[in-house]
């Protein structure tokens, strides 16, 4: 499996407080089937974590593969982020200050829980219209999708990408999100599911849970598709 959305780079947000914690993570995630992570720190996020790409995370990104291979942890490293929608992103993003998943041109984009449908529509026009292909995180998350899946067919439509967090699918962040997860599953709208991993401890890097899951509800064939081949096509750039 193929994880493309995750916070193991080590005390650049709140995700792996240190290198060590990191290791734990990478050490889980192997353990439990996953072969290649995309880094994901936040990124942008106004009033908070910005991590514009640097050459301090670059060096990160050097330090935590070194520590890998000499742990023996098979884990393949990507670099990308999390991008904030914010109003000004399509800039940061032209500019390099944001990455997209890999370099490829899918991005990985987030929003506020209850932000406003209108303003994201813009951001996701601006994104679109540089040519990246959005990748939204944790819609199911986003208050604004409330008993609208109008607006995700919409976002699927327009060839956008839905990503949903494991923990939401497996219900750890309530009933409601689980629903909401439910009902992209069951319609087919969702097309990645990831980690979002924050810590060896709770919301783990770990997929083999929520894949045996969507295998058992829904179908193997989906499984495979959204922790595997389509995570396979976007950091492939396909
Ligand atoms: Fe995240």
């Amino acid at each position: 499996m193929l994880d493309i959305h995750s916070h193991l780079l080590p005390g650049v947000d709140d995700g792996a407080e240190d290198l060590e914690e990191a290791c734990q993570m990478a050490r889980q995630a192997v353990d439990t089937g996953t072969t290649g992570l995309v880094l994901t720190p936040h990124c942008n996020i106004p009033g908070g974590f910005q991590n514009p790409w640097s050459e301090a995370l670059s060096q990160k990104l050097a330090d935590f593969r070194q520590a890998l291979q000499r742990l023996g942890i098979p884990l393949t490293l990507m670099m990308g982020a999390e991008v904030f929608g914010a109003d000004d992103v399509a800039q940061h993003l032209a500019s390099g200050r944001a990455l997209t998943l890999n370099a490829s041109r899918y991005v990985l984009l987030e929003f506020w829980t209850n932000d406003h449908p209108g303003r994201v529509a813009r951001v996701l026009d601006s994104v679109s219209a540089l040519g990246l292909v959005p990748v939204i995180a944790h819609p199911e998350r986003y208050h604004f999708l409330e008993e609208d899946l109008s607006l995700a067919r919409d976002w699927v439509g327009r060839g956008f990408l839905l990503q949903l967090n494991k923990g939401s699918v497996l219900g750890s962040f309530g009933r409601r999100v689980q629903g909401r997860a439910d009902a992209l599953l069951r319609a087919r709208l969702a097309q990645v599911v990831a980690s979002d991993g924050h810590s060896p401890y709770q919301r783990t890097a770990t997929l083999h849970e929520v894949y045996v899951h969507i295998a058992q509800r829904h179908s193997r064939a989906y499984a495979d598709s959204l922790l595997r081949d389509t995570p396979l096509r976007i950091v492939n750039n396909a």
